[in-house]
């Protein structure tokens, strides 16, 4: 018996960068077709392309047919979330050091619990998954057990993920303060448990300059250069009060990402949340020392951090990927998310277009973690992780793209207008991991 899956109708592709001047922007094969090796045999995707080549080259292949109003698309990927603030999404009234205090750090203290981070865990892929979005790359607790609860939930579902335990010795409750020692060797423990086991990366993970002293920085630098291939993720100029706190802290650095520089986390792979109040001298050192930012519109919109100038740094060379930033950030959905990067888009002056908010949300973020050439597009040879979506889940959707006269005005609409009902199924590795409720059992 074969073990392959088509799945056929129309298909998302990206294309080249969208970004660069003459661009094509979305291309889609209307009638178009996947294959991919189902989860026992890799879970690669063999053929994306026309519907005919790739079923007669896979004659032998389960075929499941998905028609008008829907699209096959690469599974999105949220390149910063912090999954044990899943409960405390939707608090209102504070900026970024207020809203830490009150809401995150208290939340964080209770993932020492196994228990409690694995039920978190859980409910945190269901939510994911329901969205469409196949690889997060997530801030964990200061606590071991919430690392384990996070890659164990990710490794039952098969799922690509990365991950880290959040380094903090300072300016934290106690009990959510590591040490620049105990930072680093937990840190260090968990990389060799997890990273590179299945499809688990592990992220070097310091919280943010504010939370960590220079002695703790320094062990994390040193750690990320003994595993050059980890990724390294923090946060980075979101809030002023914030940058401001940062200057106090490390006078001796030329600005916020200098402190990062000055202590060996800076460099490929290093991936800064937000990256909004820049100077000059940042913005040149992140294109130079080909670094990315993850860009978190709702976040940013909704603690109130500002907007962060998105095309300049594209146009600069700096890597940017598209992020929800949970719990900062007010949804899991990355339409919600594209539809965000549209707005904050306008508001430094720019229509950002549908080809390259979606870039931004699937392979923009997959080159920010260095993962493009697993995830984040449909190409042969890259991991099967797919959204199938829906066009007309919704009345209003249905009307609206319906009367579209192209792809690009539909996919537009589709990311003003979509949430989780237009998310029909997601797939990991080459396997079926949700259906939208009226699918099931189809
Ligand atoms: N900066 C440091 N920690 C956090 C966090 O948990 N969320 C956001 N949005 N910014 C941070
Ligand atoms: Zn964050």
């Amino acid at each position: 018996m074969s073990d392959v899956v088509i799945l056929r109708g129309p298909l998302l592709n990206l294309g080249e960068d969208p970004f660069a001047p003459e661009a094509e922007g979305l291309r889609v094969e209307t009638d178009g077709a996947l294959a991919m090796s189902g989860a026992m045999s890799g879970g690669k995707i063999l053929a994306a392309g026309p519907a005919a080549a790739v079923l007669k080259a896979h004659p032998e292949a389960e075929v499941r047919v998905y028609g008008q109003g829907r699209l096959i698309a690469p599974g999105f990927v949220d390149c910063h979330i912090h999954y044990p603030q899943i409960g405390i999404i939707a608090s209102f009234g504070e900026q970024l050091l207020t809203w830490l205090n009150r809401y995150t750090f208290p939340e964080e203290a209770r993932f020492c619990d196994s228990a409690y981070a694995g039920e978190a865990a859980e409910a945190f892929f269901a939510e994911t998954l329901r969205n469409g979005v196949t690889t997060t790359s997530a801030f964990c607790s200061v606590h071991p057990e919430s690392v384990e609860a996070y890659f164990s939930a990710a490794a039952r579902r098969g799922l690509r993920a990365v991950g880290g335990k959040v380094m903090m010795d300072r300016n934290a409750p106690e009990n959510l303060r590591d040490t620049a020692q105990s930072g680093y060797d937990q840190s260090k423990a968990l990389l060799e448990r997890w990273h590179g086991k299945g499809r688990a990366v592990y992220a070097v993970t310091p919280r943010f300059a504010p939370t960590s002293t220079p002695e703790q920085m320094e062990a994390a630098g040193a750690l990320w250069r003994e595993h050059p291939d980890c990724p390294m993720q923090t946060h980075l100029s979101e809030n002023t009060a914030e940058v401001a706190w940062m200057r106090e802290l490390y006078p001796e650095a030329p600005d916020y990402l200098g402190a990062y520089e000055r202590h060996g986390l800076l460099g490929p792979g290093a991936l800064f949340g937000h990256a909004i109040h820049l100077t000059e001298r940042e913005r040149a050192r992140l294109a130079e020392a080909g670094a990315g930012i993850a860009h978190c519109p709702t976040s940013n919109l909704f603690i109130g951090s500002g907007a962060c100038d998105v095309a300049g740094l594209k146009a600069l060379g700096v890597k940017v990927g598209l992020a929800t930033d949970v719990g900062g950030g007010s949804s899991f959905s990355p339409f919600a998310t594209m539809r965000a990067a549209y707005e904050v888009g306008w508001m430094r002056g720019l229509a950002l277009t549908a080809g390259q908010i979606w870039s931004l949300m699937t392979q923009g973020s997959a080159e920010t973690l260095r993962l493009q050439d697993k995830i984040g597009a449909l190409r042969p040879g890259l991991e099967a992780d797919v959204a199938v979506l829906d066009l007309q889940a919704t009345p209003l959707l249905k009307r609206r793209t319906s009367r579209a006269e192209s792809w690009e005005e539909a996919l537009f609409a589709l990311i003003i207008l979509g949430d989780d009902r237009a998310v029909l199924e997601s797939w990991s590795g080459g396997k079926l991991v949700h259906a939208r409720e009226d699918q099931a059992g189809a």
